[in-house]
């Protein structure tokens, strides 16, 4: 079967390469990348600070265009979408959560969350988003505007407005980056037992050697390519 059209194969990136340019020349960010991620896998991309782990998330999910390769969602591909059709795409099956948020000021908590669902003219949209907020614990900040959260809340409210739209696959920038130690693991609770309970793919970059040892698999960047992590003798001999 021809890669990316393989229903059980919920991302999947061949031979990408993405150069920018630089005040000195052009930079190389991503060279020859390769990747299959499978339906309802938990997987976690790691590595140092400025390897391209964002770069590399934001193209998987259609945010970006990569400049070379190919990119499937869902068994769509996508990279030679123009930003409408990567939007509907986008709509249709992914959940974002940004490493800086992206909340919009001028809405609250609830109507962040919401807002997508009513545009997608959901007719339970407030109850949803209000049963998310909840689940995030935030149900006394329903009201409060982006500036009025701390960076966690604001993060928590990423992370119920990624989830709101029910995505077949979730990708997450350092969703616990913000959160404090215990906010952060019941964020993570939250997020696999939303990959159990619906099957959603998760897509995680993380610093946090904890949360990449509860996924499936974790990818290190390396040099602009993906290396497989391998699990420790003692996780292996389990
Ligand atoms: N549009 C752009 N123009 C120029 N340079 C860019 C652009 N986008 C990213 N870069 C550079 O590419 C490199 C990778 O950036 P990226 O944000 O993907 O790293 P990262 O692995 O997510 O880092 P961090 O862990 O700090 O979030 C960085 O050196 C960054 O400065
Ligand atoms: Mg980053």
């Amino acid at each position: 079967m021809t890669k990316g059209t393989d229903s059980s194969i919920a991302v999947s990136a061949d031979s990408l390469e993405k150069t920018v340019s630089a005040r000195d020349g052009s930079l190389t960010i991503l060279s020859g990348l390769s990747l299959q991620i499978k339906s309802g896998e938990s997987v976690a991309i790691i590595g140092t600070s400025g390897s391209g782990k964002s770069t590399l998330l934001g193209i998987l999910a259609g945010l970006d265009l990569p400049t070379a390769g190919e990119v499937h969602l869902s068994g769509k591909r996508i990279d030679h979408l123009d930003e409408d059709g990567r939007a509907r795409v986008r709509a249709d099956h992914t959940g974002f959560v940004f490493q800086s948020f992206h909340l919009l000021p001028n809405l609250t908590a609830l109507e962040n969350v919401m807002l997508s669902l009513e545009l997608a003219g959901v007719s339970d949209a407030r109850d949803r988003s209000t049963r998310l907020l909840e689940r995030v614990g935030l149900s006394e900040r329903l009201t409060h505007y982006p500036k009025q959260l701390s960076g966690g809340e604001q993060q928590r409210v990423a992370i119920a407005r990624a989830f709101a739209g029910q995505p077949d696959i979730l990708f997450a920038d350092e969703p616990t980056g913000n959160l404090d130690e215990k906010t952060g693991d019941k964020i993570v609770d939250l997020l696999f037992e939303v990959n159990r309970e619906q099957s959603t793919t998760l897509v995680l970059v993380t610093h946090d050697p904890a949360l990449a040892k509860r996924c499936d698999r974790a990818l290190r960047l390396v040099s602009g390519k993906l290396v497989e992590e391998v699990k420790d003798v003692a996780e292996v001999s389990q």
